[in-house]
């Protein structure tokens, strides 16, 4: 059984499911190379089906994240414009100057409403294939079922995100093949997009900054937050005995509210409020779900658990029994759901294997990389030199003191860089974070780099009452002393929190391999990990896009799959 997933809106992704599992993934910023791109991922498509070595013909079913035809109206015309447009634009059209009036006008005409039919015909034209084998599914079941692949019947699962499909939050149960909903919160009371509304109201960019806004909380002190806070209590709140959210106005519109009520509060105090604001919501939200269905096994999943202090605290309750955190859970996860619902429609008994490596993307060989250094005229000054071994070379360099970009195998899926395109550096040097944020990232000074860490030597740093498997940066601990004289330069500078990537020899066996060299050189059990890519830019793909950003940054060291360029 062949089925494709795709979600066609912000984040756009493609993913193929083959032979029982999930064998091809990627999100078409990686091709498009803009950011969060919005549109019908044409080349992941191409990318999952040549990887399968299929055609289309042999593809069983295509599911297709979203049933509200306006917004499919919106990903075909984006794909349309000779300058795509990514995530902060799209649905946020009336603030962004930068969309064309046209697609704002597809988008707001009302005569696609109940095109369903229609644009199921135009999706099928575009992609070439029978209609019959096209589907579409609801953002929020997506979201849901994203989870589907690693939990067990009777799992509690909760979704919350800005919006989609008219949606912003769901609770439902998941009795081993479908989901059976018990709330839904309408977009206008949505916390996801509060959360991007403060993000705007705070200069950055929506869908985009919202971890920049969680990563100030920490830096806020006072009174001034609580009057802040006070501010969000009066906008947003939980419906008394309910699963659902309410809020004083549609929250599409909270904007000049916003600037109206905060704008006599520094910068540093609305974040912490809204950060707090969320964590209490979303804590308390969980508990009353897991009251109201007697169920204590979680699943989440919604671009509002990209946020991971949320994340740590709901973990952390001892209501919950465990928690399953969808990998990367913005819409960059849809194409999970689509691809659960897709098998079972097909067939109900179909084993499915659990999501665990995200290593889904293109990979290169080491005669393509070779046949790319040696004609770009650019790299001519600097050293390359082949190493049958190097990840022993990496270890040394960052043994050494060096930062080093790596580039090796298959491209990891999803907004964090697992090892496989990462700048990775000592941990314990805390003048890496800056040389790192000045010469290569240009990255806000305030932004904490993250630890990858041996997943058995995890205890040495983290405290984590529950022993949770954390694979995925997907979810933030507090740390122990040792954190502080081993990876302090892997921490948040200020709570000394961290948000760890586990790695076991099983998941990457060569990322292990740098991490162990490292550890018996310096007897530090992790590096520091950061994505390899220019600050705005996506996380680099091609061996062109790694000398790219090389030739553009201060890097010194890129290993490019058993190649080492160096400025040296
Ligand atoms: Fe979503």
């Amino acid at each position: 059984m062949i089925v494709l997933g795709i979600n066609p809106g912000h984040n756009s992704t493609a993913a193929l499911f083959k032979d029982g599992k999930i064998v091809a993934m990627v999100s078409e910023e990686k091709f498009s190379r803009i950011k969060n791109y919005l549109g019908m991922p044409y080349k992941s498509i191409d990318y999952c089906l040549d990887y399968a070595k299929i055609t289309k013909n042999d593809v069983d079913l295509v599911v297709i994240a979203g049933t509200n035809p306006r917004s499919q109206m919106l990903n075909i015309t984006a794909n349309g414009l000779e300058s795509p447009v990514s995530s902060e634009r799209g649905f946020m059209a009336s603030l962004s100057s930068a969309v064309p009036k046209s697609v704002i006008n597809v988008y707001s005409d009302f005569k696609w409403k109940n095109k369903s039919s229609e644009i199921k015909q135009m999706h099928a034209d575009k992609l070439g294939f029978p209609i019959e084998k096209i589907e579409f599914l609801d953002h929020h079941t997506a979201h849901a079922l994203s989870c589907a692949f690693n939990i067990k019947p009777n799992t509690l699962v909760l979704t919350l995100d800005g919006e989609g499909d008219g949606y912003c939050g769901t609770v439902s149960v998941f009795d081993g093949k479908n989901l059976n909903f018990i709330s839904k919160t309408s977009q206008d009371h949505s916390l996801g997009l509060l959360y991007m509304y403060v993000t705007i109201y705070l200069g950055m960019k929506p869908n985009e900054h919202e971890f920049k806004v969680m990563g100030l909380e920490p830096y806020a002190k006072g009174e001034r937050i609580n009057e802040c806070k006070k501010v969000f209590d009066e906008l947003i709140w939980l419906k008394e005995n309910s699963l659902e959210f309410d809020s004083k106005m549609n929250i599409h519109e909270c904007l000049p509210y916003l600037y109206e009520k905060l704008r006599k509060y520094r910068f540093d105090y609305v974040a912490a409020a809204v950060q707090r604001k969320t964590e209490e919501l979303v804590t308390e939200w969980v508990k009353r779900a897991i009251k109201t269905t007697g169920l204590n096994h979680v699943a989440v999943s919604g671009g509002v658990f990209m946020n991971v202090k949320v994340n740590m605290l709901v973990n952390e309750l001892p209501e919950v029994e465990d928690l399953f955190i969808c990998p990367s859970p913005g819409d960059e996860s849809l194409p999970f759901g689509c691809i659960y619902y897709g098998v079972k429609k097909l067939n109900e008994s179909q084993s499915v294997e659990p999501l665990a490596r995200l290593y889904l993307g293109p990979e290169y060989s080491n005669d393509y990389v070779k046949n790319v250094l040696s004609n770009d005229k650019r790299l001519s000054n600097y050293k390359i030199e082949y190493h049958e071994d190097i990840e022993s070379v990496i270890a040394d360099l960052l043994a050494n003191g060096k930062i080093v970009a790596r580039m090796k195998g298959r491209c990891e899926w999803g907004a964090r860089a697992l090892g496989n395109r990462s700048i990775i550096a000592d941990p314990r040097n805390l003048d890496i974070v800056k040389i790192i944020n000045e010469q290569i990232k240009s990255r806000d000074f305030w932004m904490p780099f993250a630890p990858s860490m041996l997943a058995d030597k995890s205890d040495k740093y983290l405290i984590n009452p529950k022993h949770s498997f954390a694979p995925w940066m997907i979810i933030a601990f507090n740390t122990k002393p040792q954190a502080k004289i081993d990876i302090p330069a892997a921490l948040h500078a200020y709570d000394l929190s961290a948000r760890p990537q586990f790695v076991t020899k099983e998941l990457n066996p060569e990322y292990y391999k740098i991490i162990s060299l490292f550890e018996s050189k310096t007897g530090i059990s992790g590096v520091l990990n950061t994505s390899f890519n220019l600050h705005g830019e996506p996380i680099v793909c091609s061996p062109e896009d790694a000398i790219h950003t090389f030739l553009d940054s201060g890097l010194e060291y890129v290993a490019i799959e058993n190649y080492l360029l160096s400025k040296q």
